[in-house]
């Protein structure tokens, strides 16, 4: 059978690569081996999948080219992806930090991208193998198909039980496409047994900033048996590189309150004076890692910049993260140099193109890989 394009990936990109295609004219399939379309969308945000962020720009994404995204992001931007939400009568709201969720569930995002492909009399079919690719005389071979373009829209390896793999990246190899070795972030990242006071306290967790070199996400952090997880290790985690640091504040204000109890309460201890600020247990473990036991109205002003420091930079060495199992999402991948950023057709290949987080594009936790599922996914689909 002959297509225009066959799009591999029934997610959210490839969804809506197929929906814009095939609303402008192009006869258009999608193969995905999954028993049901936007799996990764069904289980998004708690059900209600963060679709999109206000706040969306090039800044919320990691990439070898930080640029590479600008153009899609602004030719299809969250406003965009929020009008047609509305369109479909989706009630939707905002959480904290711009992050905006259905108010119902995530299969409503779903219905609406399967409506938008069967108005473009797009055809999906699923439960079906990739297989072989062909590619002879400008036309690639698919699953018995065969189209004059071929859109890589299979994800990355994250959540393998859900299906997902690498194939995305075993294609763009075998079309002299470069893959930005690809890695598991917003994931939570394992301790060792030098931070055994930590996983000591699963289920503790607190508003911190959280820092990796440069960059510090203020959210919060929860402790695990494993390790550290929540919002602000999440994304952390995804500029975290193995043998790294992870620097943790957990009392910003540290000098101010440590001096101050020393003047106001000179009798009381380091745990106490911490507890009134932070969870009990961590206080506890705290106090134990800053070694000072004594009343504080006798600790030096040395012994209280010691702790201060500790508080406002708890510096880990992770052991590694929870890998692909827990990973939210996969950074890296196929090389944007590879790729036009205008219409995600890799460069060589002419009628070959790739998007969504098969790309190396990555955006932080709070619905902007979403947002770039759909943007990449307009800019292929208007390309095709
Ligand atoms: P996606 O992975 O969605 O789709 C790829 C498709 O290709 C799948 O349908 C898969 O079955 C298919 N496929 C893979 N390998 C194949 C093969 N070998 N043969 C055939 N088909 C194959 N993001 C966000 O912005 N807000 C959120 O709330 C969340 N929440 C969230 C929760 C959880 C638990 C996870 C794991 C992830 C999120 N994300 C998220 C991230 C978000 O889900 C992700 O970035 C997008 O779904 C990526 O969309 P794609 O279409 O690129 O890939």
């Amino acid at each position: 059978m002959d297509y225009d394009a066959i799009i591999l990936g029934a997610g959210g990109a490839g969804l809506m690569a197929a929906a814009t295609a095939g609303q402008a004219g192009a006869r258009v399939l999608v193969i995905d081996h999954a028993d049901r379309p936007g799996k990764k969308i069904l289980i998004s945000g708690g059900g209600r999948c963060n679709f999109t962020n206000t706040g969306a720009g090039p800044a919320n994404f990691l990439s070898g080219n930080p640029h590479f995204c600008k153009s899609a992001l602004s030719r299809y931007s969250q406003w965009d992806f929020l009008a047609l939400v509305e369109r479909h009568g989706i009630a939707w709201h905002e959480k904290t930090l711009g992050q905006l969720f259905c108010d119902g569930s995530a299969r409503q995002i779903v219905a609406m991208l399967l409506e938008e492909c069967r108005k473009g009399g797009v055809e999906i079919w699923l439960g079906t193998r990739i297989g072989e690719i062909e590619h002879a005389d400008g036309r690639f071979r698919v699953a018995g198909c065969v189209a004059r373009q071929l859109v890589i829209a299979t994800g990355g390896p994250s959540i393998p039980k859900m299906g997902a793999t690498g194939i995305a990246y075993d294609i763009a190899r075998r079309f002299g496409l470069e893959v930005v070795p690809p890695r598991p972030a917003l994931v939570p990242l394992t301790l060792g047994q030098e931070d055994a006071l930590f996983t000591s306290i699963p289920g503790v967790s607190c508003p911190v900033v959280a820092r990796v070199g440069d960059v510090a996400f203020e959210e919060a952090a929860l402790f695990t048996h494993r390790g550290l997880s929540g919002p602000a290790i999440l994304q952390a985690s995804s500029y975290w590189r193995p043998g790294g640091t992870v620097s943790l504040s957990v009392l910003p204000d540290a000098a101010g309150t440590l001096r101050a109890a020393r003047r106001h309460m000179p009798r009381s201890h380091l745990k106490a004076v911490l507890a009134q600020h932070l969870p009990t247990r961590l206080a506890e473990v705290l106090a134990l890692r800053i070694g000072l036991t004594r009343e504080l109205g006798n600790v030096t002003d040395a012994d209280l910049d010691a702790a201060t420091a500790t508080l406002t930079r708890l510096t880990f060495r992770p052991t590694g993260t929870e890998g692909y199992a827990k990973a939210e999402v996969t950074a890296g991948g196929i090389s944007t140099a590879a790729l036009s950023s205008k219409t995600m057709e890799a460069r060589d290949v002419p009628g070959l193109y790739a998007i969504g987080e098969a790309v190396d594009v990555t955006g932080w936790l709070g619905g902007y890989n979403f947002q770039w599922a759909w943007s990449s996914g307009v800019a292929a689909g208007l390309a095709i």
